[in-house]
């Protein structure tokens, strides 16, 4: 029956909802379109029974209006909401900006550097692809230093009848004491902090490339106790004002007498614990007096003048000072590692 369906329609328009425009096309095609529903009602009313005519008649035009308010409304009430989600609050906090960190090294290489700046050490540079002369010719190594090796370093050019014409990448920053040596006449007092590469397996502990900071004092009457001082200082600076250090013999072809530093464990302050495999001690650089023969192959009259030379690895350093196990997170840039030195600067 004509008025069943009139009635029918009716209870749907109510419920009619649509938040788009193309919701609301789609609900005019289904409605008020050539084929749409009520169109189709139009058809059949000229089936009707003419008694019936007049009131069936008002009955679908009332429906047509109704539907045709519907829609608008949804219409409107569409492009209301439209302008509210396009209205700016300018009262709204803004999204805040995720703020990187400094790389560890960078914070520890900071610290460091401002030890040493402190006693009046300034920065110096040098290249990472050095020649032979600035890494081992200079530095007083035998020409057949096992330092030289291929396991050891990393050759740019390799030159096996003469080792002096290699091209290498440096495998340690005391490439720069020459450097300096060269064009600065004593006295010097230098730092120089540096990214260094040795020919090894990438583990846990060892690491294709890390970054080292090489201290040289060169003046008349330097001395050891001068070294040992200095040491003492920076190693208090760095791990706190009870830190004790010891400094035991070693060699290192440009520097002599040579020693390596270890200072008393952070953990256990010295008593022993298995961080420190019980000894109370950790090594933490490498140092000497500057050779007579690498002050004289930087024409540096040793007669006159003396100095000390020590290097230490950053890497080591932070492991140290933060507890890293593993060296390759210093480079894999995982930002959950990196997002953990916020609060150090
Ligand atoms: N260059 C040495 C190394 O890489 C460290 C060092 C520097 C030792 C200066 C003594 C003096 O191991």
């Amino acid at each position: 029956m004509l008025i069943d369906k009139i009635e029918a329609i009716k209870a749907q328009l109510a419920e009619l909802r649509a938040d788009n425009e193309e919701a609301l096309e789609a609900l005019r095609i289904k409605y008020l379109s050539k084929k749409g529903e009520i169109t189709a009602l139009f058809n059949d009313f000229r089936e009707v029974a003419p008694e019936q005519k007049k009131e069936l008649g008002m009955k679908l035009n009332e429906l047509k209006t109704m539907a045709t308010e519907r829609i608008n409304a949804l219409r409107e009430s569409c492009k209301e909401q439209a302008k509210e989600e396009n209205k700016i609050d300018i009262t709204r906090p803004g999204a805040p900006q995720a703020l990187g960190t400094r790389h560890p090294i960078s914070v520890v290489r900071k610290q460091i550097i401002d030890i040493f700046s402190r006693l009046g050490f300034t920065l110096a540079d040098g290249p990472e692809v050095e020649d032979d002369w600035h890494v081992f010719s200079a530095l007083n190594f035998a020409a057949v230093h096992p330092a030289r090796d291929m396991q050891d370093t990393f050759f740019i050019e390799k030159n096996d009848a003469d080792v002096t014409r290699n091209i290498v990448l440096r495998s340690h920053t005391s490439s720069v004491q020459v450097r300096t040596m060269d064009h600065q006449k004593p006295p010097i007092r230098i730092i120089c902090p540096g990214r260094v590469y040795r020919n090894e397996a990438i583990t846990a502990r060892a690491h294709c490339f890390f970054h080292q900071i090489e201290g040289l004092y060169i003046d008349k009457n330097v001395s050891f106790a001068d070294l040992k001082q200095v040491l003492l200082y920076f190693a208090k600076e760095l791990f706190g004002p009870d830190t004790k250090i010891r400094l035991r013999p070693s060699y290192f072809p440009f520097t002599e007498p040579s020693a390596e530093m270890d200072v008393s464990c952070m953990l256990c302050g010295g008593k022993g614990c298995g961080f420190c495999k019980h000894t109370g001690w950790v090594e933490i650089l490498g140092c000497g007096m500057v050779d007579p023969n690498v002050l004289e192959a930087s024409g540096i009259d040793s007669s006159v003048y003396s100095g000390y030379a020590f290097g230490l690895g950053i890497e080591r350093i932070t492991n140290l000072k933060y507890m890293v196990k593993d060296l390759r997170m210093f480079s894999e840039n995982d930002v959950r590692f990196l997002d953990e030195f916020q609060a150090a600067h």
